[in-house]
């Protein structure tokens, strides 16, 4: 596969946005941050974007008749810049079906749980309220549901009995930050191949399957 082109979508801080920049300034990752695309103006991610001298759209719903039009016309801009493969960052919004379309099995999202286990809004404090002694966060190819596409990659993280929704979130996101540019890396190196509801990773050994980030202390 050539150079990849990636765009990235994000509502908020970004910092998985800054962990896929670290990951490209060093030299982790081979691949271009062509752009980023924001639905939301006070987005920390901007000053991110601007920091690394990567190219910020801001394009709010509200600006379009409906939100078909909305995606189709992201999706027209990340074309339009040779994007290949699009990373939700903390994207709060649906994706709505023409970026589907336009991008199948080249959208990926991060969730902080183990999918398929709480999805949606707040899965680590899903996670805590449930009681789970393990969750995590996963990245997946981006279907049409809500959290429910081809898992790529997941890391188990550790539940303490003392643990805040704070806490959990701080320790799950040092996760994040890792297996986020790993997804990509596999992405930008060919070897996914995504076989149903299976992505199956070229090559992969038992670095490479999610069994690298054990909880501490297992
Ligand atoms: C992360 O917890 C991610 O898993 C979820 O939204 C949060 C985004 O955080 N999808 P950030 O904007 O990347 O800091």
């Amino acid at each position: 596969m050539g150079h990849l082109e990636i765009g990235v979508l994000a509502s908020g801080r970004g910092s998985n946005f800054q962990s896929i920049i670290d990951a490209v300034e060093r030299g982790y990752l081979q691949v271009s941050l062509r752009v980023l695309v924001t639905d939301n103006p006070a987005a920390f991610a901007i000053d991110r974007a601007k920091n690394h001298g990567i190219e910020h759209l801001v394009m709010r719903p509200k600006e379009f008749a409906s939100r078909e039009e909305y995606f189709e016309r992201i999706a027209a801009e990340l074309k339009r810049r040779g994007v290949d493969l699009v990373v939700l960052a903390g994207f709060m919004r649906i994706v709505g079906k023409p970026l589907i379309d336009a991008f199948r099995h080249r959208i990926m999202n991060i969730h902080p749980a183990l999918l398929p286990s709480f999805p949606g809004l707040h899965g680590q404090r899903q996670a805590l309220d449930y009681g789970v002694k393990i969750s995590g966060c996963t990245v997946h190819f981006v279907d049409e549901g809500m959290d429910t596409g081809p898992v790529i990659i997941q890391a188990a993280v550790p539940v303490r009995d003392d643990d805040t929704e704070d806490s959990l979130s701080a320790r799950i996101l040092g996760f994040e930050h890792k297996i986020y540019p790993e997804a990509i890396r596999l992405f930008s190196e060919g070897r996914l191949n995504v076989a149903g509801r299976r992505v199956l990773v070229k090559g992969a050994d038992i670095e490479e399957t999610g069994l690298t980030h054990p909880p501490a202390g297992l």
